[in-house]
């Protein structure tokens, strides 16, 4: 895809294959005969989860949830609001977020509250990218695919006002 907005690549496309299917296999090792419910964030979250699912062998199944932050549309406040709440109970499962990016962390923190207050057995985090210069509260993912600098990241799920999802890499905003 030929655009301006598209900087460099922080992610080829080998890379993520490469990390996925080791984060893959981890999970697999980690959830061994506890079938695990993989919780994704839409919308960024879907594109890694649905490789990443495809890597784990263990028995595991999937639910979403969507959510907005208020603010402005570079920054997150920590204030979520649930637009899409997950399908079913989840108390006493093995709980696994899948992430598309831990940025200030305010997310993420906020639904490690809200799911930890509904009982899981587990709640653990996988993301696939962090910016750890942003972080804004303490959160340290179980399971982590690549840090990468400050830049505005899009591509393989990530968006900038809903566009670049579908770059097959990760690239850096040109802004
Ligand atoms: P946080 O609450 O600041 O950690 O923001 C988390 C959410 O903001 C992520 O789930 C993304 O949807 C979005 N986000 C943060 N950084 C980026 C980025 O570099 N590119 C695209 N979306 C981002
Ligand atoms: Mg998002």
């Amino acid at each position: 895809m030929r655009d301006d907005q598209i900087g460099e690549i922080l992610v080829q496309p080998d890379q993520l294959q490469r990390r996925v299917r080791e984060l893959g296999q981890e999970i697999s090792r980690d959830y061994e005969g506890r079938n695990p419910l993989l919780v994704g964030v839409l919308k960024g979250a879907i594109f890694f989860l649905a490789d990443l699912m495809r890597e784990i062998s263990a028995p595991c199944e999937v639910d979403f949830m969507a959510i907005s932050s208020y603010g402005s549309s570079t920054a997150s406040s920590g204030v979520v609001r649930i637009l899409k709440d997950l399908d079913a109970s989840i108390e006493g499962r093995d709980v696994l977020i899948v992430e598309d990016i831990v940025d200030s962390g305010l997310t993420l923190a906020y639904l490690m509250r809200n799911l930890g207050a509904r009982n899981p057995a587990s709640l653990e985090v996988c993301a696939l990218l962090t910016k750890p210069e942003r972080r804004k509260v303490d959160l340290a993912p179980r399971y982590l695919g690549f840090e990468i600098p400050d830049r505005f990241a899009i591509g393989y799920g990530l968006d900038h006002s809903e566009r670049y999802r579908n770059l097959p890499y990760v690239a850096a905003l040109e802004q």
